[in-house]
């Protein structure tokens, strides 16, 4: 007998939404240009932010609903006092099975062997840059050796895959593709190219500074022959490929001119508690004011639904269309 029609966690457009992006943290320790503002975040109260407690209770109801993938993002989730004991008790939840962390690596050297110790395998990690000074501009900070010390203990304490997420900056990191192809061959690393959104207050005006998944693709076949790897259901945004006898892949995500709505599994939750049924809708279900007025698991289920049945075909996102994205980039998660 085939599946049901429509589940639970089905859409409007009967995509199944089985993975959850939570961020439980709007700070940071690094000002990312195309992330933060110039003029600093406001961050959230601490009392507006979700406890550990409500997350684990939403995710334990969603997963009754069909959520199998749970990702923590921030701002920078490491920052956030005890996430070891969060991804742990996250884990253990009965049809959880798979658990990510996207982190920007500053202190991913000391925290790479308690997160693995408490049941955490896959790791995404942010880095535009392989050059110091580059790092400084794009970033405002000096991290640049902590972030690949991050990677290397990612590394060696056992975590796979290790993907690095680079966003494509015209003139900034555009000629930073090559050593970062280089280092797809040498290494066992994904690293992702993705194009840069422009959402929230780093929006920009017009456009220039976006380079497409599309060049960055022209620019790394120039080094070699892209080899294709085959797609699996709910892979995720990248399409990969591998350079000839690389150890590790490229991968490119057309966030912006290639959407890929048409297959997406996920939701947000913000770290103020709001279900975000799309990353580029300003549309929102408050589940923290029904978390802390007592509501019944069956309520919070309903809200859930409700998110989910906002979910948009797709989003209406380019350079040229008056669409925009209040919330910035580190309040989401990406
Ligand atoms: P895995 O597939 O589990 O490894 O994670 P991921 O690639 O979904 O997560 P990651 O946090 O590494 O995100 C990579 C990039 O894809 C980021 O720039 C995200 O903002 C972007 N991205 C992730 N999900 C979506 C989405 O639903 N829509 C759009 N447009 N971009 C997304
Ligand atoms: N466009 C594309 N990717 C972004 N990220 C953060 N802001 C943006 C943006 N405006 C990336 C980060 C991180 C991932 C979660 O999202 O680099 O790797
Ligand atoms: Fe899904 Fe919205 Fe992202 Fe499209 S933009 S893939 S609908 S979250």
């Amino acid at each position: 007998m085939g599946r049901p029609l429509f589940t639970e966690n089905a859409d409007s457009y009967n995509r199944r939404i089985d993975y959850l992006r939570i961020s439980i943290t709007d700070r940071c320790n690094l000002r990312c240009c195309y992330c933060m503002p110039a003029g600093g975040v406001y961050p959230v109260k601490h009392r507006e932010i979700l406890r550990y407690e409500e997350i684990l209770r939403i995710v334990r109801v969603f997963a009754g609903m069909g959520l199998t993938k749970v990702r923590l993002t921030g701002g920078e989730p490491l920052l956030r006092k005890h996430v070891c004991g969060l991804v742990e008790r996250i884990v253990k939840q009965e049809g959880i099975r798979d658990v990510g962390i996207t982190t920007n690596g500053v202190l991913l050297k000391e925290m790479a062997q308690p997160l693995y110790d408490a049941g955490l395998r896959r790791i995404n990690v942010s880095l535009d840059t392989l050059n110091p000074l580059k790092f400084r501009m794009i970033t405002g900070t000096d991290h640049h050796r902590e972030v690949l010390a991050g990677i290397s203990e990612a590394e060696r304490v056992g975590f796979d895959p290790i993907k690095v997420n680079v966003v494509l900056l015209k003139n900034i990191n555009s000629d930073d593709l090559l050593r970062f192809a280089q280092l797809s061959r040498n290494t066992r690393y994904q690293v992702r190219f993705i194009e840069w959104m422009p959402i929230g207050r780093c929006r920009g005006e017009d456009g220039s500074r976006f380079f497409s998944a599309q060049d960055a693709k022209k620019l790394l076949e120039s080094t070699g022959r892209l080899i294709p790897i085959p797609r699996s259901r709910y892979d995720g945004p990248a399409e990969r490929y591998r350079f000839d006898s690389a150890a590790g892949e490229v991968g490119l995500i057309g966030s912006v001119s290639n959407h890929f709505c048409r297959e997406c599994n996920r939701m947000r939750l913000t770290a103020d508690g709001k279900l975000r049924p799309c990353l580029l809708s300003d549309e929102e279900v408050d589940v923290r004011s029904a978390l802390r007025a007592n509501c019944s698991d069956h309520c919070l289920s309903r809200l859930i639904q409700t998110a989910i049945a906002l979910k948009p075909a797709k989003h209406g996102l380019d350079f040229r269309s008056d669409h925009v994205c209040r919330r910035d980039m580190s309040q989401i998660g990406g």
